[in-house]
Parts: structure tokens; sequence; C-alpha cells
């Protein structure tokens, strides 16, 4: 049965992804579930080849490439992305590995229905290496956070976050691979909060 024919009825989720995809992968699977009243209705890609588009169509979640590189400016990259999202009906966005900046415009036009995972203990590590940044500093803790976006990259209120010891041993990767292993769940916990939050408001 298709991901879309089997998920309860409750909030359309689209996900935003650039790479391998296994938030997106998480974030299906948990949505699969009767008992989250969310469905994914719409993966996009801004990357032709990203990993995750296979796992939309092995799950049969409508998929969509967005190639940032077939637009002259954000503007008319986030144009044809709000209206796939609008489209589709979608009550919430979630970012997961979508490693495009957006625009303080489209921001605004998805406040409070626009979250995002990054892997540091925000308002630690924003932006890009935070793995070896924390490992640079010798951090004891690290981990990830799930947070509803605002204009200014890696900010906004925090939904939850996730703490993973850093060893002695770490490097890049094998912190990276630990804080991934928290990230899942992280998520789904998060988009369980913000489809509670946003039932309670509707
Ligand atoms: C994750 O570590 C996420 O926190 C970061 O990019 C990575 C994406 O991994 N923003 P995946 O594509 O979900 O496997």
């Amino acid at each position: 049965m298709s991901q879309t024919a089997s998920a309860s009825a409750g909030l359309r989720v689209a996900v935003l992804f650039s790479g391998r995809g296994s938030n997106l992968e998480s974030l299906a699977k948990h949505m699969a579930q009767d008992s989250v009243p969310a469905e994914l209705v719409l993966g996009i890609s801004n990357r032709p080849k990203a990993g995750g588009i296979e796992i939309c169509a092995a799950r049969n979640i409508p998929c969509q490439v967005i190639d940032h590189k077939d637009f002259d400016n954000r503007a008319a990259f986030e144009a044809v992305l709000h209206e796939a999202v609008t489209e589709a009906q979608v009550d919430l966005i979630c970012c997961a590995g979508f490693m495009r900046l957006l625009t303080a415009e489209f921001v605004t036009a998805w406040h409070d229905r626009l979250i995002n995972i990054h892997p540091s203990l925000l308002p630690a590590y924003k932006g890009l290496n935070t793995h070896a940044r924390a490992l640079q500093d010798g951090v004891a803790t690290h981990g990830c956070s799930v947070h509803y976006m605002r204009p200014e990259m890696d900010d906004g209120p925090v939904i939850v976050q996730k703490q993973v010891p850093v060893l002695p041993d770490d490097t890049p990767d094998t912190l990276a691979a630990r804080v991934l292993g928290v990230e899942h769940g992280a998520y789904c916990d998060a988009l369980d909060i913000v489809i509670k939050k946003m039932a309670d408001t509707a």
C-alpha cells in the first residue's frame, strides 16, 4: 500500500532535502503510523542526485526535484518551491539536510510552519562543519536541535534537543554518526510536538 494511501488524515507535511535522506526516511516511517496524525505528501530535493529521491520512490511518496541551478536567483527558485508546497496543500515544511539558505521572505511566509534539524546544540555551532568545530573546542557534549526557522540562519525557537557525549578518540565522522543516531528520534519527537501545537491552535 502506498504511503499516501495508508497514512491517516491530519497535517500535510513536505520534507525538503539535498542528500542522503536518512532524516526524511525516519520522518516518513513515523508518519506512516496510523497513530501519527500527519501525512508526508511531498518530498522536494534541490539536487537531482540526492539519495532521498530513491527513498521517496521506494515509499511511494510524491517527489519533485527543483534544482536551484536552474534558476537565476533565490527568489525565482523559491517561487517554484512555494508553488509546489502550496499546490500540495502543505501545512508544515520540514527541512532535513536541505542545504540551501532560504530568504527572509520565504521563511516569514511560512512562519511557525517551517522547521529544521541542525547537527549541534543550538545556539552553539550555527553553520557548517559543526562536528569538527565542536571537537576543536574540546566540548564534552554535542548533539542536535530541531527548531522553528527564522530569517537568520540556524536561528529560531528550539523544539527538541538531544545530546551525545564527545569521546576522546572521536573524529568528525564518528561524532557525526553518533549525532545522526539521535537526530532521527529528535525529529520525530519534534514533529509530534508541532502536530499537537498546530492542532491546539487550529
Ligand atoms: C543531518 O546531519 C542534518 O542534521 C544536517 O544534514 C544531515 C542530513 O542527513 N543538516 P540526512 O540527509 O537526513 O541523512
